[in-house]
């Protein structure tokens, strides 16, 4: 007999079609990607089928308002704190006694993240070829783990899972808002799709691969889906559906004016509790207190080195002083008429005779065109190498909770993992904000060629909703959205902050971020 899935009133959809599947959930931010994967997993948990998910965003603890979910990690609303090593004891625990776990890794930085779950998809595939029960593993941000186009060893093992987990019954749930970032090998091995809203056109020619659709009828469908629509895709079936809200309190909520009280959350069995805590010590780990104290030693060595090569450095630089050094002076004359000739090509106004001017050497000035080789030191705008530091000299104010402060640097090292003109751009509107720039003066005062911002726009970052992107008459405009991004990335933590500490945190940002 089947077990039905209410997922949607539009779907039959029966838990024995779930066993061993590859599922992929796609849309932008906000289409609803993050509710349909609750939603399957609700109706997985009711009907006790073991599994895991990979929280990126701590957003899944909220399952525990009805079922007894396990969430481990390190981050806001986790019950165990867990560190990497003790990954193959948690998979072993959820898969041997049927424990749910939410993996919530938000507090883990990227190596970690990566650390953590190659050992737990390592220990669970293992255990899956022993024991040989149904068990699926969910996986939030999956473009981050599944790269298009890079190869890893975390990558290889969850395309083992994708590809070849049936025949242990181990199965995936991919969730991704980066449709064309995530793997092309998994996603086509994906026996069921849940295809949300996309607008960008490489995401739609990805989903014009995966439906059989003329690519005009795909977008016209997609673009019209709103919030919880999707479409469903398995084998030939394919139909447009409505996925029912979350039953259970949904942590990744848009927010709203509304004030939101969290729920009252199931507790796992102390048993489990006691069990995990032993995994954690029964390696002969070290206490915390062991840790720091460790963690200590290695600063002090650090800081006895840096000691010693500031007083060497010290001691070169007296010895410097004694040596005249004479550097020929620069020819100023040309350096100045070409620095000149970017702030006018900027204001579009008098290039002719400067073109003149400068002569043979400079490159040709035009209003339309121009990426001419600025000196350093003659560049309207600094140009840092690492141009967004993740160690800024701005602290956030310590008024701000503890867990706002952490978002703030996770933000910053977010930004600063993308690419160098990236971040000037980003930089440069910020610092200038609110006017929008065309991407021929940015290309300008950012010292970059106007081609490469035009191939290679700044994705992450329109995606993120801290740049705005505008057509205009002549070409494509970028203006900063700091204060809309401060509002939904930190509205989640009202009502507990108002006003007032948003407008500190986008001064905060700002001043980290923006070009002075
Ligand atoms: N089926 C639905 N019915 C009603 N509201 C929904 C539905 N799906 C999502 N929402 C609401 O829309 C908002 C965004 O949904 P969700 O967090 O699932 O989006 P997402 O695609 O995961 O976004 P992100 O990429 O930012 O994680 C939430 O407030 C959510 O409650
Ligand atoms: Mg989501």
């Amino acid at each position: 007999m089947s077990t039905p899935l209410a997922i949607s009133d539009d779907l039959d959809l029966n838990l024995e079609q779930i066993i061993g599947q590859c599922i992929g959930i796609l849309g932008i931010r906000g289409s609803g990607k993050s509710n349909t994967a609750g939603v399957i997993f609700e109706e997985l948990l009711r009907n006790n089928y073991p599994l895991s998910i990979v929280d990126i965003d701590g957003e899944y603890f909220g399952l525990k308002e009805r079922y007894e979910v396990l969430v481990v990690g390190h981050g806001e609303g986790v019950e165990i704190e867990i560190d990497t090593d003790c990954a193959e004891e948690i998979a072993q625990i959820s898969m041997e006694k049927n424990i749910p776990i939410v993996l919530d890794l938000s507090g883990f930085l990227s190596d970690e993240r990566t650390a953590f779950l190659s050992e737990y998809l390592t220990a669970l595939w293992t255990l899956a070829g022993k024991l040989r029960r149904p068990y699926i593993i969910g996986i939030e941000e999956a473009h981050e783990f599944i790269p298009q186009g890079v190869k890893t060893e975390l990558k290889e093992l969850i395309a083992r899972v994708a590809l070849r987990g049936r025949k242990r019954g181990l199965g995936a749930i991919i969730i991704s808002q980066r449709s064309a970032k995530v793997d092309k090998d998994v996603l086509s091995q994906a026996g069921m799709l849940f295809l949300h809203r996309v607008v960008h056109e490489v995401d739609m020619r990805v989903y014009s691969e995966l439906l059989p659709w003329r690519k005009s009828e795909t977008k016209e469908i997609i673009t019209s889906l709103g919030i919880g629509d999707c479409v469903y895709i398995n084998g030939d079936k394919i139909l447009p559906i409505y996925v029912r809200e979350r039953q259970t309190f949904h942590a990744g909520f848009t927010p709203s004016l509304e004030v939101v009280v969290t729920p009252e959350l199931k507790q796992v069995s102390q048993a489990i509790i006691e069990a995990i805590e032993q995994a954690k010590t029964g390696k002969g780990k070290k206490s915390r207190l062991e840790e720091l104290q460790d963690q200590l030693r290695r600063m002090e060595n650090t800081l006895v080195e840096k000691e010693t090569t500031i007083s060497n450095l010290e001691a070169i630089a007296r010895t410097l002083g004694y040596i005249k050094v004479e550097v020929p002076a620069p020819s100023l004359p040309e350096v100045q008429n070409i620095s000149k000739a970017i702030v006018q090509s900027v204001e579009g106004k008098g290039l002719a005779h400067l073109g003149a001017q400068v002569g043979e050497r400079a490159h040709p000035v035009s209003a339309g065109s121009f990426a001419p080789p600025v000196p350093v030191s003659e560049r309207p705008f600094s140009t840092k190498t690492a141009v967004i530091e993740i160690e800024g000299s701005v602290e956030a104010p310590d008024d701000l909770p503890g867990a706002v402060r952490r978002h703030i640097d996770r933000v910053i090292s977010r930004i600063a993992k993308q690419g160098i003109p990236h971040q000037r751009l980003l930089s440069f509107v910020i610092g200038h904000a609110p006017i929008s720039y065309s991407v021929n003066q940015i290309a300008a005062w950012i010292g970059c060629a106007q081609g490469v911002i035009e191939s290679d726009p700044p994705r992450e970052f329109l995606d993120m909703g801290l740049l705005v992107r505008e057509r205009r008459s002549d070409g494509l405009h970028y203006r900063s959205n700091l204060k809309g991004f401060v509002t939904q990335e930190f509205g989640v933590y009202q009502p507990d902050i108002g006003g007032g500490e948003l407008h500190q945190i986008t001064q905060c940002l700002r001043m980290r971020l923006g070009e002075e």
